[in-house]
This record gives structure tokens, C-alpha cells and sequence, in this order.
């Protein structure tokens, strides 16, 4: 097995564990009304964009194919789950300095994991 290869699957892995942490902390929080923590899914989100751009790098680099238009489709919507929890970290500071609950920030973590839901579903899918 050559280097690379073994660079693009220790990547693969990274990029699955990376899914995993905003997947699997949005499904333990679907039944939160408040007090979320959003830091699993932020350091999932930037994992995300990091590995997967590595992942197409070291794809080119082997001359393996690579689909431009599902990597700028999946790119997009890494960077709509990281805005989002950015979005959500901002004002939940704010809610806290204020003394309020951060409920109303409940949507913000459905969007933001359904939508890295959808990446996985545009990784299975688009072949
Ligand atoms: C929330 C964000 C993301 C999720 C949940 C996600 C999920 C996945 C999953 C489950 C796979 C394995 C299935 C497969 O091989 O098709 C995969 C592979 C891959 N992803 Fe992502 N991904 C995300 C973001 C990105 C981004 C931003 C890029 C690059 C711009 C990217 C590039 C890739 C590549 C190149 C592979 C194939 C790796 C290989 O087999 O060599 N992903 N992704």
C-alpha cells in the first residue's frame, strides 16, 4: 500500500469521526429544550471542510477521480452547518450574558444537523 493511500484512508477516517461528532451530538440533543452544546458540532463542522478538501487534494495528487460539482455541493453544505453553529454560539453567549434560556436556538441545531444529514446523503448518493 502506498503512502498516499494511506494518507487518503487515515483522512477517510478523520472526515467519518468528524461526521460522527455532529450526527451523533444533534441526535443526543433532538430531545433538549435548552442549555445546547454546540461545541461538538463546531469542531465536527471545520474537521468536515478541512479533511474533505485534504481528501480531494490527496485524490488528485493519485489521479483519482474526483466529481467537481458533488464536492462543491458537499463544500456548501459543510460551510451552511458551520455558519449555523457559529450563528448559534454567538447568540448563545448573548442569551447567557443576558440571563435568558438559549431555547429559541432549537432550531438552529435542527437545521444545522439535518443539513450535515444531507452531506452524508450527497456522499452515498452521488456516485
Ligand atoms: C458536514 C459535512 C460532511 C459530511 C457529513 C461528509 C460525509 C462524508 C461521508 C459519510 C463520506 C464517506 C462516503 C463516501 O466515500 O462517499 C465522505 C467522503 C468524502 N467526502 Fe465528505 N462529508 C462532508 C464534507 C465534505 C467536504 C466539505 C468535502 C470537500 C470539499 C468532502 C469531500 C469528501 C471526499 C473527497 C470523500 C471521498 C473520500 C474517498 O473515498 O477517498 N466532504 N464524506
Amino acid at each position: 500500500m502506498s503512502a498516499l493511500e494511506i494518507a487518503r484512508i487515515a483522512l477517510l477516517v478523520v472526515h467519518l469521526v468528524g461526521s460522527a461528532a455532529i450526527v451523533g451530538s444533534f441526535i443526543l440533543q433532538m430531545p433538549w429544550r435548552e442549555r445546547f452544546d454546540f461545541s461538538p458540532l463546531l469542531v465536527g463542522s471545520i474537521v468536515q471542510v478541512a479533511s474533505g478538501c485534504a481528501l480531494v487534494a490527496v485524490r488528485r495528487i493519485g489521479d483519482m477521480p474526483v466529481l467537481e460539482a458533488k464536492m462543491v455541493v458537499k463544500l456548501g453544505l459543510a460551510l451552511v452547518v458551520l455558519a449555523l453553529v457559529v450563528v448559534a454560539l454567538v447568540q448563545q453567549r448573548r442569551l447567557r450574558a443576558a440571563g435568558a434560556s438559549d431555547s429559541r436556538l432549537r432550531p438552529l441545531l435542527y437545521v444545522a444537523g439535518f443539513t450535515a444529514i444531507a452531506d452524508i446523503a450527497v456522499a452515498a448518493a452521488w456516485t
